[in-house]
């Protein structure tokens, strides 16, 4: 929200001259750097005689902090605070007061004053409260600014969720109309295709919502996570037979190159989803008898998993958004391939949990190469196994 040097509008409401002018004069070439946020600020003040002119410039000028006497000869401040400030809640209030009770503090912060100066008060106690103040307004700020891109990212997630789901209940709404209506005569086996296709659109929208519970489960931390030794080259063999007789029908082979005595201390069922996602995607988006590479290495402190295809590849522009949910790259090859577009952000996902990356190279018309990096526990407690616990909440 701030960057260099911000300016923010500070309020004195004070009917004895003397407050306001000094406060003016010592907040006046006050500057303060916020570094959690990175930013600098300074005061711009104004100063107001009575609550009615202050409540006045509302309107026009809202200030961020406000300095504001309890006692003023008309509105008083305890009135201002409950009435117009109360519907201001990103407004951080000061009250000025003569004699600071207990019962005075308590009833202004149950209406919202962040903090109190007590009259008389020295130059260095009006500091130090105004840059609690700035601190406390500027990470509110942010705070606020989060929630916000929060509930977009939330409402960007369920516009597209909505669309995926429609879609296939459309499809399937659509068939059902045309069986009702007869439209290809009398005879039960015209209508195979149709029943055939529906039947697809469906298991297709279950397998989207299977990804997305277990992305939501991963995502919440509610998934009992089991962290065990596993050879990594295991892990490989199963995702490759897993996708043997979709690669034999297509005449695409896979090899796999493994360094030998590989393991890593994961989550088994979360190292096979990583690995089906790759493997699966490499078979599926490649082109008929083409080729699968599965390689993994050792790198520094890390495992590597390569999986490299020869398929129809894709653009710079495209690969930097695959990793997002529901990215499905639609092209005359991949029309009719279906899926949900959640495979790859769960594969990032998981390994980021485990404290690794993933990135892909790729080239249209020619193949993909996806690598994924992961720590491995070494003999007692490798980086992998660190991540885990702190994530692993059973
Ligand atoms: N190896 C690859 N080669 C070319 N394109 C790929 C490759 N892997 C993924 N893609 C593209 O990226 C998109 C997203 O992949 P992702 O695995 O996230 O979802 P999906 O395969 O469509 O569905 P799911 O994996 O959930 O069944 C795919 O739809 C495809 O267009
Ligand atoms: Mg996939």
């Amino acid at each position: 929200m701030y960057s260099e040097l911000e300016t923010l509008k500070l309020a004195v409401v004070d009917d004895e001259l003397g407050i306001r002018l000094g406060v003016s004069s010592i907040l006046a070439d006050m500057t303060m750097d916020i570094p959690d946020v990175g930013c600098r600020i300074r005061l711009q003040v104004s100063s107001w005689a009575d609550g009615e002119s202050f409540v006045g410039s509302l309107d026009s000028n809202v200030p961020q902090i406000v300095l504001l006497d309890s006692k003023l000869p008309g509105i008083g401040g305890m009135e201002i605070l409950e009435g117009t400030l109360s519907k201001r809640p990103d407004v951080v209030t000061i009250m000025i007061t003569a004699y600071a009770t207990l019962e005075s503090a308590v009833r202004a912060t149950k209406l919202g004053a962040y903090d109190f100066l007590a009259k008389p008060f020295t130059p260095e106690e009006l500091r130090v409260t105004v840059r609690k103040a700035i601190h406390h307004h500027v990470l509110a700020a942010q705070a606020r600014r989060l929630m916000e891109e929060k509930r977009t990212v939330r409402f960007q997630f369920i516009s597209v969720l909505a669309h995926e789901l429609k879609s296939p209940i459309n499809a399937v709404d659509g068939y059902l109309d045309l069986i009702r209506n007869r439209m290809l005569g009398d005879e039960l086996a015209s209508y195979d295709g149709m029943i055939e296709r529906s039947s697809l659109r469906i298991a297709g929208m279950r397998k989207l919502i299977n990804d997305l519970l277990d992305l939501t489960r991963i995502e919440s931390g509610q998934r009992i996570r089991n962290p065990e030794p596993l050879v990594l080259e295991d892990l490989a063999r199963a995702a490759l037979e897993g996708q043997e007789n979709a690669a034999r029908e297509q005449g695409i082979r896979i090899d796999l190159t493994a360094e030998p005595g590989l393991s890593i201390h994961a989550d088994r069922m979360e190292m096979e989803m990583i690995f089906n996602n790759l493997v699966s995607n490499a078979v599926k988006y490649n082109r008929p008898g083409g080729t699968v590479q599965v390689t993994l290495s050792r790198r520094e402190d890390q495992v590597e998993v390569q999986v490299t295809d020869t398929g129809w590849g894709m653009s710079a522009e495209e690969t930097a958004r695959l990793f997002s949910d529901f990215v499905r790259i639609k092209n005359e090859h991949t029309r009719d391939i279906p899926g949900s577009g959640l495979g790859l952000s769960l594969v990032k996902k998981l390994s980021s949990l485990y404290g690794g990356s993933v990135e892909v190279e790729s080239e249209p018309g020619v193949g993909s190469c996806f690598r994924v990096r992961l720590p491995f526990q070494l003999s007692s407690a490798g980086i992998g196994g660190a991540v885990l616990k702190e994530t692993d909440h059973g």
